[in-house]
């Protein structure tokens, strides 16, 4: 039977802190178990994630040649090699920096040339592969996990969406302005990632604070896809002071961080 706990909610000082804490709580489950089924996430956020796995690899020996990956979404339309595709930020930011083997590594394919096909695809190989055991996940300032914009049915598996406007607003920076940014994207459905056996969302600065408070406090909506997340069985999510600014609960959760038994290890590392 699963074991339904509550969203918890770890608030470190400040963005650094926050992926490290998040980067080792990856790192604690990857030891644990070197087959890890993991789910990714892209976004400026995961950088530093990604950073620290690098360094713990170099550093500690942090050993991937085992575990299998699987990210949330990709745009429809950029191959592979295009510097815009979530591919390409994967290979650059993880999988050529540590020692992964690229054949355990999968995003969904946005130039498959039958897309529904792809999306089911996808949903079949992460079965094949037992399910996800943690994954990691951003935050859009839409409240969106993966790219489910506003009013994803709560039980989505992977498939098309049309990118909100904000979405696009958000992720014109990294582009050469709006209009280049691809209009659709394949993401696994908020139902998947309701699936994984452990949640991770890392969410820093100010900008996330008011999204931050609505998805972890507030009434579970479609329109907020992250509001999901109160449904999952064990769901973390780690803030630094800024995201965590307008959250109601804040005493209770700090008070939980430094006296959980479970969280010494991590507590005592910072
Ligand atoms: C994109 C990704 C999301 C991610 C979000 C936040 O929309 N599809 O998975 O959470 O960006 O990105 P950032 O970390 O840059 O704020």
């Amino acid at each position: 039977m699963v074991n339904f706990r509550r969203v918890e909610v770890i608030i470190r000082p400040d963005a650094d802190g926050a992926a490290r804490l998040a980067a080792r709580i990856i790192a604690r489950q990857l030891r644990d178990n070197p087959h890890l089924v993991l789910g990714l996430a892209t976004g400026r956020t995961m950088e530093c994630v990604y950073g620290q796995l690098v360094q713990m690899h170099r550093k500690e020996g942090l050993d991937f040649s085992l575990c299998s990956t699987f990210n949330l979404d990709e745009y429809v339309g950029l191959a592979a090699e295009d510097p815009h595709s979530y591919r390409h930020y994967m290979n650059e930011q993880l999988f050529r920096q540590v020692n992964i083997d690229r054949r355990n590594t999968y995003l969904p394919n946005g130039r498959a040339p039958d897309l529904e096909i792809e999306c089911r695809n996808y949903e079949a190989t992460i079965a094949r592969f037992g399910g996800i055991d943690l994954q990691l996940l951003g935050i859009g300032q839409a409240g969106h996990i993966g790219f489910n914009e506003p009013l994803s049915a709560l039980r989505s598996r992977t498939r098309v969406k049309a990118l909100a406007p904000l979405t696009l607003q958000q992720n014109a920076a990294s582009f050469a302005g709006m209009d280049q940014v691809p209009r659709r994207a394949i993401t696994m459905g908020v139902g998947t990632i309701l699936e994984c056996r452990r949640c991770l969302l890392l969410a820093t600065g100010a900008e996330k604070a008011e999204i931050i408070a609505q998805a972890v406090e507030g009434p579970i909506t479609s329109m907020i896809s992250a509001t999901a997340l109160q449904l999952h069985a064990r769901c973390t999510v780690v803030v630094d002071e800024g995201a965590a600014s307008r959250l109601e609960g804040l005493e209770y959760y700090r008070r939980l961080f430094a006296t959980e038994p479970e969280w010494e290890e991590f507590r005592n590392q910072d």
